[in-house]
């Protein structure tokens, strides 16, 4: 048997992937416990205790602390549940094909031979449906890893007044799952299971020994991920329900962000520049198998398109400047980044990675321990 990399898999597990857009690698993964209702995942992080109860030692976590502290609304009191809900009216006002799709498909669906030759208004409208389900479910799944990853931060982080910040995350986090599970159990009525590519970043963010990296795979990537498509989401719906929800949850998500860039950017002063490049790779990882969740192959299966292939390969070989919605979800990815100095490090290898999948334009944006009191609930 070989020893387990930090990472808690075997060196020939890693993710390896030479091009990242190699559709077969893409399509390979598959979840295969769909049946299952509970998965189990080895951590191998140790647990720390400390003796240094001196609050306030890390003044920037102490006041995201106290900021917390009163920052805690109640999903059930808070929101209008009893609003009636019209799904189909919701996907056209959000006219939510125009997000998930590019020209490129549409020119794509046109072609004889097309598995979307059949696609006509009926179809793309379905599609938007069914689209908007899934990403509601994998907001949903991936709030449940916040969950899990926050908890395990407590045990983790070697510093008090993360610890107490962590806590209120774990807290923040039981309410976003609770939200959202119940939007879609009584709002929608219907659900996806996991996406393989989440799960597999899950995985990798609750295997890693490093404490550091729970940060890194959650507070930074999967949730600067959330909070920009939160971001989105909010802006285009007119559903009142899910509005407010959603600025609920942004209120606390750039919370958790901040709480992310402050903590790194202090531990990365202590790390040497060969074990900052193993935090860009993962970075990198991360943002690919982000990517690779947004292909949404279990929505075209669920569109009755058994060979998924060419339309992978269609929205993968779209020109940048189609994949705005796509791009927009790195938008406080990047900066973030940036302020990590994982950019630049070792001759800017993930500043050329994130240019490679055409994001590399938001690294100037506001980083988000600089904005995140501009998503106050009070500034609503
Ligand atoms: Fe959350
Ligand atoms: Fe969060």
């Amino acid at each position: 048997m070989t020893n387990p990399t930090p990472t808690g898999r075997s060196q020939a597990d890693l993710i390896g992937r030479d091009d990242a857009n190699d559709i077969e690698a893409i399509l390979e993964l598959t979840n295969t416990d769909m049946e299952s209702t509970i998965r189990h995942v080895e951590n191998h992080a140790d647990t720390l205790f400390t003796w240094d109860y001196n609050k306030g030692a890390r003044p920037r976590l102490n006041k995201l602390y106290e900021k917390a502290k009163h920052s805690m609304w109640d999903g059930e009191k808070d929101l209008e549940w009893d609003t009636d809900v019209d799904l189909d009216k919701m996907v056209e006002h959000m006219q939510m094909v125009t997000y998930i799709q590019n020209q490129s498909l549409f020119a794509f669906a046109e072609q004889p031979g097309s598995p979307l030759r059949h696609f006509g208004d009926k179809e793309w409208h379905e599609l938007g449906r069914e689209s908007l389900i899934w990403q509601m479910s994998q907001f949903l799944h991936g709030e449940q890893g916040a969950l899990v990853a926050t908890a395990k931060i407590v045990e983790t982080v070697p510093w008090i007044d993360a610890k107490y910040y962590a806590s209120t995350q774990v807290m923040d986090e039981a309410r976003h799952v609770e939200v959202f599970s119940k939007y879609l159990d009584t709002k929608l009525q219907d659900a996806y299971p996991i996406n393989v590519h989440l799960q597999e970043l899950l995985d990798d963010v609750i295997r890693d020994s490093r404490w550091d990296m729970t940060y890194l795979g959650m507070q930074i990537m999967i949730e600067g991920l959330a909070l920009a498509a939160f971001s989105f989401l909010h802006q285009i719906t007119d559903e009142p329900l899910l509005k407010k929800l959603l600025r609920y949850v942004m209120s606390d998500e750039a919370r958790h962000v901040a709480f992310g860039v402050l903590s790194l950017q202090e531990y990365y002063q202590e790390l040497t520049l060969a074990e900052i490049q193993e935090r860009q790779e993962f970075a990198f990882e991360a943002a690919v198998r982000m990517r690779d969740r947004f292909l949404r192959q279990e929505v075209w299966h669920r569109m009755g398109i058994d060979d998924v292939r060419p339309i992978i390969r269609c929205l993968l070989e779209a020109p940048d400047e189609e994949k705005e919605f796509q791009r927009l979800l790195f938008s406080k990815i990047v900066p973030n980044c940036r302020k990590l100095g994982l950019l630049d490090a070792g001759e800017g290898w993930l500043r050329t990675k994130f240019t490679e999948i055409g994001v590399i334009e938001f690294e100037h944006m506001e980083s988000t321990d600089d904005e995140y009191g501009a998503f106050d609930l009070a500034s609503a």
